[in-house]
């Protein structure tokens, strides 16, 4: 449908500023009986288009099984089923489906065309993964964190491997909410350079460390959290045997683990590729809260979805 009024998108987790930390306590309240209830029927005859360019698990299933419990519609659109795979441009297909749905998540290859769908709808858009960030994880992930540790302030985060979309979008979300994050990452592998510096400026006004690291063990000393992602993303299978070669010294296993505080939490965004970037040890440890993580995509793709239609009180 069109829009009636500025729209708002989530492409970036910096698109949510000093919001991010109110969508994480709706998305914390969004696990309740009483707040699932009050928000039941909220969405009734909305739909959302969902395209994907991409595999999905989490984020197909969550996205879909919070618009049905908020009393919307989804629909799955795989660029080989649309006109999209015939050549219809990707600005054009975003004026298309405005005049039909209510909101727009799009898993794709590139931020190009990630920026075209967003610049041409006029229905928000979610970022639901391109090559440069991947914000509803982020969201699910502080929430996490806040759920095992009481606090994100003066947590020693860590990030371990590619410096990825994952990474990008993790250094933007501690900066907002002013957690300290170690990204450690190979040379050649380092986060996207602006959205470091970007990181480091809003860490700066947040009172927290933003900084790279090429040491895996000197990184994990003292840290609380420990998180990591695949060292193959989609779209890079190209460079796989390099890749598990360069990443070999920054795998999670009991040795780096024994390096962190006794407490310190693991973390994965998940699919994990068990036996590379973390041992079967350390996953189904009781540091691990990798499926912790994955259950609250639901709750937090819930908080998006009612924050970019001006549902929530923020
Ligand atoms: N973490 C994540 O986005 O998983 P999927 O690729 O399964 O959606
Ligand atoms: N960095 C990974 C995340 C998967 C959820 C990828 O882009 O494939």
């Amino acid at each position: 449908m069109p829009s009636t009024g500025i729209k708002k998108d989530l492409i970036s987790v910096s698109d949510l500023g000093a919001d991010l930390g109110s969508v994480i306590t709706w998305a914390s309240k969004l696990k309740t009986k009483e707040y699932n209830a009050q928000f039941a029927e909220s969405l009734k005859s909305k739909s959302m288009a969902m395209i994907f360019e991409k595999s999905s698990t989490r984020t197909r299933v969550s996205f879909e099984v919070a618009m049905t419990q908020l009393g919307g519609h989804s629909l799955f659109l795989s660029p080989k089923d649309l006109q999209l795979g015939r050549g219809e441009s990707v600005g054009d297909t975003a004026c298309v489906l405005s005049r039909y749905v209510d909101i727009i998540m799009y898993r794709a290859f590139n931020h190009e065309t990630m920026m075209e769908l967003a610049n041409n709808a006029t229905v928000p858009v979610i970022n639901a993964l391109d090559n440069i960030e991947h914000p509803c994880q982020i969201i699910a992930d502080l929430l996490t964190i806040l759920e095992h540790k009481c606090t994100l302030k003066d947590i020693n985060f860590v990030y371990m491997g590619d410096g990825n979309n994952v990474c990008n979008s993790l250094l933007l979300g501690a900066a907002l909410v002013g957690m300290n994050m170690t990204a450690a990452c190979p040379e050649g592998y380092l986060p996207d350079p602006e959205i470091m510096e970007k990181a480091k400026k809003l860490g700066e006004i947040n009172e927290c460390s933003i900084k790279v690291m090429q040491d895996p063990l000197a990184a994990v000393q003292s840290c609380d959290v420990i998180y990591t992602d695949v060292w193959v993303s989609m779209g890079d299978e190209g460079e796989q045997a390099e890749r598990e070669r360069i990443f070999q010294p920054f795998q999670i296993n009991s040795g780096l683990v024994k390096a962190a505080k006794d407490d310190c939490m693991i973390m994965h965004c998940l699919p994990a590729h068990r036996g590379l970037e973390i041992t079967d040890e350390v996953m189904d440890s009781k540091q691990s809260v990798v499926f912790d993580q994955a259950e609250n995509r639901l709750h937090a793709q819930k908080a998006i979805i009612l924050y970019l239609l001006g549902r929530l009180e923020v």
